[in-house]
Formats: structure tokens, sequence, C-alpha cells
């Protein structure tokens, strides 16, 4: 199982914005704003495609409003599957991106068209191109979290809900796989395939800062919690999971599985969805300080929280913040994220298996 880590420059380090402080708002104030922007939806023929990871309020007014609140698979089937011509996508850039290459026809807008990722940001698509032709005899596997141009320079795309069964396949198929840009998913993929991978050097921000040593001690406290973790996390604390998943995949384990605790090594926005369908269960946030840790609870990313209920009410009356995308680059990149889409649905993947 021969895994390589790919010769590159290395890259400056990513400067890492501060949680944006918005303005608190009374619960009034907070009413009369959904308020206004349900009017200004329907005024747009426009409707809210949000990311777990978003705020609660932004989540809840997703789901009162007719949009979605989803992982990245669902949030890409969603916008395509809708009836509105304006997507609202409260989430970060590539989500944004992934709606308008699925929907050229249609305007999609983001709060703030500033909010990346970190995966995104540590893959350029001319380094990454480099790599790509360094390696012709590999299938090119790339996750959602990458630019548009990442995405049209591979052969598939991928998010967390679909990663191991798509390798699978392709390695089942005798593929060489070169992977990008997670890591520790590219590593938790190959661990669990056995495929053979090239493994881009990238890594996620908020879930590498879980600590594997914490954790164990978490654990010792709540014996009988079930641990569950977002597979973008280092390998020591996806060894310590009971289930390793997708948001949509771990809100489902928290729904389903008998345990009352939970230890969630995951962004802490999807506690709103995991109380709301599990409001009896006890959710207990895996630790981000510890030995070897560099900050307290950082469990929240920081592009994720500039989506907020001010700035989705102003890009709704502005329309300033549309997400583009040039056509032709649109047209390649749709490739990859169509097969992907149409793997799912052959194999009965994601949320929408519960619908169908
Ligand atoms: P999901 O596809 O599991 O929702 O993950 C998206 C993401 O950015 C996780 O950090
Ligand atoms: Fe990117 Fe991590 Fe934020 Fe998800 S949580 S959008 S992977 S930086």
């Amino acid at each position: 199982m021969p895994s390589a880590t790919p010769d590159q420059p290395t890259r400056p380090g990513l400067e890492i914005p501060p949680h944006p402080a918005w303005p608190s708002l009374s619960d009034d104030e907070k009413a009369a704003t959904k308020t206004r922007i349900k009017g200004l939806l329907q005024a747009r023929d426009a409707v809210l495609v949000a990311h777990y990871y978003t705020d609660g309020d932004l989540q809840a007014l997703a789901e009162e409003s007719g949009g979605c609140v989803a992982d990245s698979l669902e949030m890409a089937r969603f916008g395509a599957d809708s009836a509105a011509g304006t997507l609202v996508v409260c989430g970060v850039r590539f989500m944004g991106e992934t709606a308008k290459i699925l929907n050229p026809e249609k305007r999609v807008l983001m709060p703030d068209l500033r909010a990346t990722c970190s995966l995104d940001e540590g893959c350029p698509a001319d380094e990454f191109s480099a790599f790509c032709d360094a390696h012709p005899d590999h299938t090119v596997v790339v996750y959602a979290n990458t630019s548009a141009a990442v995405k049209a320079r591979s052969d598939w795309v991928v998010t967390s809900s679909i990663a191991l069964p798509l390798v699978a396949h392709l390695a089942e198929q005798g593929h060489k796989i070169l992977w990008a840009p997670d890591k520790h998913l590219g590593h938790y993929v190959q661990r669990m395939t056995g495929a053979e991978m090239l493994i881009w050097d990238g890594a996620c921000v908020v879930h590498e800062e879980f600590k594997a040593f914490a954790l164990e001690r978490v654990r010792r406290l709540h014996p009988d919690a079930a641990v569950l973790v977002h597979p973008e996390s280092p390998d020591e604390v996806v060894d310590q999971a009971d289930v390793v998943g997708s948001t949509t995949q771990l809100i489902k384990a928290v729904a389903e599985l008998p345990n009352r605790e939970f230890i969630v090594a995951t962004d802490a926005g999807i506690f709103w969805k995991m109380h709301q369908v599990a409001p009896d269960k006890v959710l207990i946030p895996a630790p981000t300080a510890g030995e070897g840790a560099t900050c307290e609870s950082c469990a929240h990313c920081p592009w994720m929280a500039m989506n907020a209920l001010q700035n989705l009410e102003r890009v709704l009356v502005t329309g300033d913040q549309e997400v583009l995308v040039d056509p032709e680059l649109g047209e390649r990149a749709r490739v990859p994220i169509q097969r992907m889409l149409d793997f799912a649905r052959e194999r009965g993947i994601g949320a929408r298996r519960d619908a169908d």
C-alpha cells in the first residue's frame, strides 16, 4: 500500500482570520431580521442553501424558508434540483462555486465571498497541475474543498460522504490514485481501501486541531460515550472513533446509536442540527486543547463564521457578493462533479437515499 507525499514547494502560511464579531441581536431584532430576509428571498426568487457548520440561526432560517441545511454533497444536489432562480449559499466559496458550476444559468450569491477554506487555499491550481503532469498514469481524485480550476484538472470530485466507496471502486478496477488536497482524509481512505495513492499535503485548520492525547482523557471521563469523528481529523484521532463520517453521517449516528453521550470531533456548528434531531442526547466537544494544543477551543471554522443574518440580509438587498465562474472553466469542472453525482445516485449514497 504505497503512499507518497508529493515534492511540492513550501507554501507560505495561510493567514487565518479571527472569528468575526457580529453585533449581537436581541430576540426581537433577530425575529424582525428573519422576517425581512424571508420577504427578500421571495421577492428575489431565491432559496437558502446552508452548511451544517454555519450559525444555528442561518440553519433554522434555511429550513423555515424552504431551503436546505446539508453536507457538501447534498448542497450540490439541492441547488441543482431547486426551481429558484437565485441560490444563496451560506457556507464557504467552494460550495458557492460548485453551485454555480452545476447551475450556470442561475444567480449564486454568498453573504461574503471572502469565506474560503484552508484546503482550497493549500492547493493552488498551477502547483496541482504540475503534480498531475508528473504522474500521468494516476487517476486524479479531488475533494470538493478545492477551486474550480483544480476540479477542472481532475477525473473525479468527491465529498467526505462518497470518498470511500468511490476510491474502493476505482481501486478494484486497478486505478492508481492521485489524491488532493486533504492528507488526513487521504490517509483514512487509503487505509480503509488499500488503494495505491499519492497524497497531497493539505489539511483543514479546524479538524487538525483535535488532539488525540486530550481525547483519550475525555474518553476515560466518559467511558460510555460514542466517539464521532470527521475524517479531516488527524489519523490518531480517527483511530479512536466509533464512527468516522461526513457531517450528515455523524448527525445520523447521534440520532440512531443507543448511546446517551457523544464526543464529537468536528466543527461546533454541527451541534445545532444534532440537538434538533436528538434533543435528549449529551454532546461533548472533542478537545482542541491539551498536549501540543495551539488554541483553547477553536473547533469552529473562521470562514464559515463569516456567514451571519446581517450580511445575508445585506447581500439580498445589494446582490454584490455574486459567485462567478468562467464558463469554459466551469464546463470542464462540471464533468468530474457530475461523475460524482451520478455515482452517488447509482449507489444510493447520501442523504437523498433516505428521501427516496
Ligand atoms: P461535509 O461534506 O462532511 O459536510 O464536509 C465539508 C467540510 O468542509 C468539512 O470541513
Ligand atoms: Fe475548509 Fe475546514 Fe472550514 Fe471545512 S471546516 S470549510 S475543510 S477550513
